[in-house]
């Protein structure tokens, strides 16, 4: 590993897939990996393949990906829309490392609907894992979540706090986290497993009930609605910047742990305090008064508190966070406000390079 905190080295495969990247953290991931191989540090025959089934996730995330050419004309970024419970030979085919994070990403939809829930995230990993085995994968790294751990009697959480998820989606990650360490100690495919915390960031979808408060609040400043706390705000949160999540499964990738670990800032930032600077935020990019804050009733089942110890992702994957909550959402916004501009002249997706196979037996949630 390169650089002095691990943060500045270089992609060691040619051929990377990312499941589940025309979504919000992998389409992010994507740009990342690009970024890389502009900057002369990843192999210069770099390519980079998406599987995903656009249940959740969007080309225009990708739009900029997919237009990205080597420099005789072949594209970068080749997207296969399918979904990651069927065959996968063909998708894993020549991949040397996978960063799985395809998956059902709602939970209060997983509380009605469970089995729907557990077929992408358990059986989908499964047959990943299984595609990666077969096929000589050399690394995975699965994002899970913080959601494996419920609500913890103890703060900060750390990896060794009990996993106790509240939701079949949380089940759903502990299960599929089970077979990634499974896969590394019984078939000597080494995974690294991710439990990533209260991501935000630009391309999170507001309207998704997986959105999180960041874009909700966004969402409502920039409507002119007051935000809207669910309680008295007192409960906390630890908020992580896309960016550094990105940060955090390129280390993974080249990591030789095969371990478990929290991706988050070891920061608590409660609702009540996060409304205030992101009012502030939106009056300064505004120019318009700070949205107010309106309460409603606690939402029943919601944690407390959250804030997660790093101090084994900075050891042994030498993580930091770095993205402060004013700078992300400083960054956020202007972002918010550019989408609009982008959409009038941006790349068509047409033009790029867009792989659909139908597959018999392939088994789509969209
Ligand atoms: N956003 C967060 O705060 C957060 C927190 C913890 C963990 N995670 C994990 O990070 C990963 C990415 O989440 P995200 O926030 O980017 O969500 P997202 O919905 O934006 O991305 C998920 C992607 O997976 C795709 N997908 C869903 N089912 C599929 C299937 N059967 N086959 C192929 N593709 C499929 C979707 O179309 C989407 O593009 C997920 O594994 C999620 O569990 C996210």
């Amino acid at each position: 590993m390169g650089g002095t905190d691990g943060h500045d080295a270089g992609l060691p495969y040619a051929s990377v897939l990312v499941t589940g990247g025309a979504g919000f953290i992998g389409s992010h991931l994507v740009d990342a990996l690009l970024a890389l191989w502009r900057a002369g540090r990843a192999p210069e025959t770099l390519q980079v393949r998406v599987v995903d089934d656009l249940s959740s996730g969007n080309l225009d995330n990708l739009a900029g990906a997919l237009a990205a050419r080597q420099p005789d004309g072949t594209p970068l970024v080749e997207l296969v829309v399918q979904s990651i419970l069927g065959p996968l030979e063909t998708v894993m085919e020549g991949v040397e490392a996978v960063f799985h994070l395809a998956a059902h990403v709602f939970p209060a939809r997983s509380v009605d609907a469970p089995c729907e829930d557990a077929r992408v995230n358990v059986l989908g990993t499964l047959n990943v894992l299984e595609a990666a085995r077969r096929a000589g994968v050399r690394r995975v790294v699965y994002a899970s979540t913080a959601a494996v751990y419920g609500d913890p009697r103890e703060l900060p959480i750390t990896e060794d706090t009990p996993a106790l998820p509240l939701s079949p989606y949380g089940v759903s990650k502990l299960a599929a986290e089970q077979y990634c360490r499974l896969y590394s100690s019984l078939y000597a495919l080494p995974v690294t497993v991710l439990r990533l915390f209260n991501v935000y960031g630009p391309r999170q979808s507001p309207g998704s009930a997986y959105a999180g408060v960041i874009p909700r609040f966004v969402e409502r400043a920039r409507r002119g609605l007051p935000l809207l706390i669910y309680g008295d705000g007192s409960q906390t949160r630890d908020f992580v910047h896309v960016d550094d999540v990105v940060q955090a499964c390129l280390l993974a990738v080249q990591t030789d742990h095969v371990g478990t670990y929290n991706i988050a800032t070891g920061h608590a930032t409660s609702v009540a305090e996060l409304a205030a600077l992101l009012a502030a935020l939106v009056a300064e990019a505004t120019g318009l008064p700070p949205a107010p804050v309106e309460h409603g009733p606690p939402r029943p089942g919601d944690i407390l508190h959250s804030v997660a110890s790093t101090e084994l992702v900075s050891q042994k994957l030498g993580f930091h966070a770095r993205v402060t909550l004013t700078q992300g959402i400083r960054g956020l916004l202007a972002a918010t406000l550019k989408r609009k501009y982008d959409h009038v002249g941006g790349p068509s997706v047409s033009e790029t390079h867009v792989t659909l196979l139908q597959s018999k037996s392939a088994d789509h949630d969209g």
